[in-house]
């Protein structure tokens, strides 16, 4: 099969990466796949233009695994054009050349698209009702995915995703706990940590999987984290606990960290759909898996 991941430079891409790199030495199945990872250089996702020369230049593919992605929550208030064309218009014509390739498409999708007033976990089939423009975007996403695409698609909604690459909230609690004595971190959103490599090899037991490959399956959303329901700062009190960082931690209410874009106040998400079919981790496990990486 060839595989095509975009967002190669993001956390979700990188962890692929690295995971088909680790899995190749010793499964044959991957070595039989192969994987094209691409990053904005070569198929610029803000670009109609782009997007169709990428395909019309090569070669046609059996899975578009879309990683890329506007993720820039804050900034996103304000490139609302750049935020949809990128979620949005050009996962639409990514659907619309997977329908034309007769290809699959993964499309990785947000928490953010809950507006966090439930008081359960969220499930599939709740309502999205997203309260930010990158809410909006990932939503219209999802929802171009669905009307295009309504067999051969896969929608995973995942949350708070960290790793050894990028920037993400563990590397900038690394980076301020070593710095400073102590800090304040919002303690009233609570929401589910996600370890980029765990949702990597979700993916990647996706695409391995027979009745993904086989016939056309109608197309479902499947929520992907780890496990366990924790507030940012009991986040940060962890990761300065496994790392012996010695930093104190207040929590503080959202009002008193102002930002340009509205953050959903309880985000977590059921996990029972996807439990069924994937091993889910323990959040504090694979915390610990990348702390051991970084350090
Ligand atoms: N990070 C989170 O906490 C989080 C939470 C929920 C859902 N998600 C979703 O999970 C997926 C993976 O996220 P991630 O954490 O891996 O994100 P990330 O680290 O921010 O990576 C996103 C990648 O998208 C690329 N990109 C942005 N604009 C592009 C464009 N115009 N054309 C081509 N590529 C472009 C970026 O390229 P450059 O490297 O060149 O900038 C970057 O490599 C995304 O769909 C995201 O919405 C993430």
């Amino acid at each position: 099969m060839r595989i095509l991941v975009t967002g190669k430079n993001g956390q979700l891409g990188k962890s692929i990466h690295k995971v088909i790199s680790a899995n190749a030495k010793t499964d044959n199945n991957q070595n039989s796949n192969q994987f094209i990872f691409v990053g904005r250089e070569e198929l610029d996702l803000s670009r109609e233009n782009s997007i169709s020369h990428y395909f019309d230049d090569n070669d046609k593919f059996d899975i578009i695994i879309n990683c890329a992605a506007y993720t820039e929550v804050d900034k996103a208030e304000e490139e609302q054009n750049l935020a949809n064309q990128v979620n949005h218009l050009a996962v639409k014509q990514l659907a619309q050349i997977a329908n034309k390739q007769q290809a699959k498409l993964i499309y990785i999708s947000t928490d953010y698209v809950f507006d966090g007033e439930s008081d359960r976990p969220y499930m599939e089939t709740d309502a999205p009702n997203p309260i930010n423009v990158y809410g909006q975007t990932k939503l219209a996403g999802e929802q171009a995915v669905q009307v295009t695409m309504p067999t051969n698609a896969i929608i995973i909604r995942t949350s708070w995703v960290y790793s050894e690459y990028g920037n993400n909230f563990v590397k900038t609690m690394l980076r301020l706990g070593q710095e400073r004595d102590e800090l304040s971190v919002v303690g009233d959103q609570i929401g589910s940590p996600t370890y980029a490599t765990d949702l990597a090899n979700a993916i990647l037991e996706i695409i391995q999987n027979k009745e993904f490959k086989g016939a056309k399956q109608t197309t479902q959303i499947y929520h992907y984290s780890n496990e366990g329901e924790i507030s940012w700062y009991e986040f940060a009190k962890e990761i300065f606990e496994i790392t012996q960082i010695d930093c104190k931690v207040n929590p503080i209410a959202t009002e008193q960290y102002p930002t340009p874009a509205r953050r959903p106040l309880n985000t977590t998400m059921d996990l029972n759909k996807t439990r069924f079919y994937f091993d889910i981790f323990d959040w504090k496990n694979s915390l610990n898996e990348c702390l051991e990486i970084i350090k």
